[in-house]
């Protein structure tokens, strides 16, 4: 993908597309309700797309009618035992939150991805879901996909997760579904809370004080109509972009800004960001605003603790908007990074080099030396078949001197199709 730099604003309203995190689960509880689930503003991206597949696999009838998505729900003991390997492709939230669904049916399924998901640990839902008596296997010492799980009898633990981890915290609730007794999760920081929200409303028995998390299993789910918020991770792109990109002043409507997300919003208002959160209202009980963004001077900014998992899928971007920020930016306590959909430390770090950013890696983050003198260069960039870097890369290029090139851009179909067209849109020359 060519991006020409010189970017003369960005300036307009814009939607973007529904959250990727809410899509899987709306279609992921759906499928284990009895009735139909409407899901409206679904993100039909890749990984969104590996879920509805697998359910497909697992016998639940999900139809596309227009714009709504219609999940006939199965019931808690409905699935079907799959003729294939359950394929989730880049999907991460797919292959973790699965697992946990798959331990308490009673069949024998195989998970498995593409050659980021293979790389990445596994043995984080592995362990808990053992403990609650699921028979599983991955490959290399469980710790990587393929996973095959056989359901059995379960029942509920007391857990204290290691990692901040939404993923983990959603395959465990998903298994307490089918355990005996109550299951108690301890968060070690709080990470998004879509799952909790989701199967209180669909009257799954689960309760939240601060970080703990309790489950008890009930007869059954019902199904609900979802309308899926517009996917903060996708705004987090637009955001950076008109406050890095001079004179740009951007409307972002109906994101979701579930306090457990915004943390990329606190960041950048700590570094002198303007950016405004009007017409504050909720739908299906998750907080949603429109964002109104004007070009800022933006200054360096320490990042760490309870912050990260608040904004982890958007530190690529944050990278850019520390690039050209006055000062030192420094990441800490961000070693997930390393384990996403590519080792995003790395992969921005040598993006960072590439537009002539003085750039640290560190064990659990990095630093970086914002302004350049004479500016961000053009350059050609790789995307490290990552669509978060990709998008990153994207907005960097606007405001490099020359044209610049992202290779392997392709990716960005995972979580954001069309972001190009909305990004063109908006852009003045
Ligand atoms: C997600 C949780 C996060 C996030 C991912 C989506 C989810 O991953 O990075 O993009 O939908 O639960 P972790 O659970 O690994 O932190």
């Amino acid at each position: 993908m060519q991006v020409k730099g010189k970017c003369r604003g960005l300036y307009g309203t814009i939607t973007i597309p529904g959250d990727k995190s809410i899509s899987h689960r709306a279609i992921m509880i759906g499928a284990l309700a009895e009735g139909d689930t409407v899901i409206y503003n679904f993100l039909k991206g890749q990984d969104c797309l590996s879920t509805i597949a697998c359910f497909r696999q697992l016998g639940v009838d999900i139809e596309e009618q227009g714009e709504k998505i219609v999940v006939h729900g199965k019931g808690l003991r409905g699935l079907k035992k799959p003729e294939n390997t359950l394929y989730v492709g880049n999907s991460g939230t797919t292959i973790r939150i699965m697992t946990g669904i798959l331990a308490g049916q009673p069949f024998e399924a195989v998970l498995d991805g593409d050659d980021s998901i293979r790389k990445r640990p596994m043995g984080r839902v592995i362990k808990p879901l053992r403990q609650m008596g699921a028979v599983i296997q991955g490959r290399n010492g469980d710790m990587y996909a393929p996973i095959t799980v056989r359901g059995s009898y379960l029942k509920g633990i007391e857990y204290t997760m290691p990692v901040a981890s939404a993923q983990v915290k959603s395959s465990i609730l998903m298994a307490s579904l089918y355990a005996e007794g109550e299951t108690v999760i301890y968060e070690p920081v709080k990470s998004r809370d879509h799952t909790e929200t989701m199967l209180s409303a669909f009257g799954a028995d689960v309760k939240v004080s601060g970080n703990r998390i309790v489950s008890r299993p009930v007869e059954r789910l019902k199904a609900q109509t979802v309308y899926v918020v517009g996917d903060i991770s996708s705004a987090a792109y637009f955001i950076v972009g008109a406050l890095v990109v001079p004179d740009s002043d951007v409307l972002i409507k109906d994101v979701g800004v579930n306090p457990t997300r915004t943390g990329i919003i606190d960041a950048l208002v700590s570094m002198g960001a303007d950016i405004r959160l009007i017409n504050r209202r909720t739908v299906n009980n998750e907080p949603v605003a429109d964002i109104r963004v004007r070009a800022s001077q933006l200054h360096g900014t320490i990042i760490s603790g309870d912050i990260v998992p608040r904004m982890i899928d958007e530190i690529p971007v944050f990278c850019i908007a520390a690039s050209v920020a006055q000062g030192v930016t420094t990441i800490k306590d961000a070693s997930e990074l390393k384990v996403k959909e590519s080792n995003r430390i790395y992969g921005m770090a040598h993006n960072l080099r590439l537009l002539g950013v003085d750039v640290e890696e560190t064990d659990d983050g990095m630093v970086i030396y914002g302004k350049p003198k004479g500016g961000l260069k053009a350059s050609t960039f790789k995307s490290f078949g990552d669509h978060r870097i990709a998008m990153s890369m994207a907005i960097a290029a606007l405001i490099t001197r020359g044209e610049s090139t992202i290779e392997g851009f392709d990716c960005v179909d995972i979580s954001f199709p069309g972001f190009m067209g909305v990004l063109n849109g908006i852009r003045r020359d």
